[in-house]
C-alpha cells in the first residue's frame, strides 16, 4: 500500500477504525489490535499507534513497549518478502556475517531498509531456534538452512519472481 497510513478518509483509516472498535473495552484487546494492523500493513505505523492509544485510552509508552517486546511487531515497514538473518551464536559462528553481507550486497540495502521495488527487506535477528541448521534464515515463514553466502542468489531469485 503505498497512501498514508491510517489517513483520514483513506480505506485503510476505515479498517483500523473496525479494528478499534472490535478491541474497545476487551482485556488485552491493544495485542489483537496491534496484531491485525501488523497483518494490514506489515508494521505498525506511528499514526495508527497514535489513533489506538487515544481510543483505547492506552498510553503511547506502553504501545511502544508492546510493540518493542515481541518480534512479530514491527516499527518499520517490511517488504514483501523479509529476509530474517539469524545472528545469534550458533549461526555467528558458522558465518551468518558473510550470509548477511552477500544479502545486504545482492539487494542493494542495509539492514530495516527495503528494496525500491518494495519486494524484500532484511533484519538481522537474534536466534529463530534452527540452531542445528546454522547458519539459517528466514524468508517470511520460510527456514533456510546450512546457508552459504553462494546459496543467497538461488534463494532470493525464488522469490524476485513471484
Ligand atoms: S543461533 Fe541461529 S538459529 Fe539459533
Amino acid at each position: 500500500m503505498d497512501h498514508c497510513k491510517g489517513c483520514s478518509g483513506s480505506k485503510v483509516d476505515k479498517e483500523i477504525e473496525k479494528i478499534t472498535k472490535k478491541y474497545k473495552g476487551v482485556d488485552g484487546g491493544i495485542i489483537s489490535a496491534l496484531h491485525e494492523v501488523q497483518d494490514l500493513y506489515g508494521y505498525i505505523p506511528e499514526s495508527v499507534q497514535k489513533y489506538l492509544s487515544s481510543n483505547l485510552d492506552i498510553s503511547m509508552s506502553e504501545i511502544y513497549g508492546i510493540i518493542t517486546f515481541y518480534s512479530r511487531f514491527s516499527l518499520m515497514p517490511k517488504g514483501k518478502y523479509n529476509v530474517q538473518v539469524c545472528m545469534g551464536t550458533a549461526c555467528y559462528v558458522k558465518g551468518a556475517e558473510a550470509v548477511l553481507k552477500e544479502f545486504k550486497e545482492k539487494l542493494k540495502i542495509n539492514e530495516g531498509e527495503v528494496t525500491s521495488d518494495g519486494k524484500f527487506s532484511i533484519e538481522a535477528v537474534r536466534c529463530i531456534g534452527a540452531c542445528g541448521l546454522a547458519p539459517a534464515i528466514v524468508v517470511n515463514s520460510d527456514v533456510y538452512g546450512k546457508v552459504a553466502p553462494d546459496k543467497v542468489d538461488e534463494i532470493i531469485s525464488k522469490y524476485a519472481n513471484e
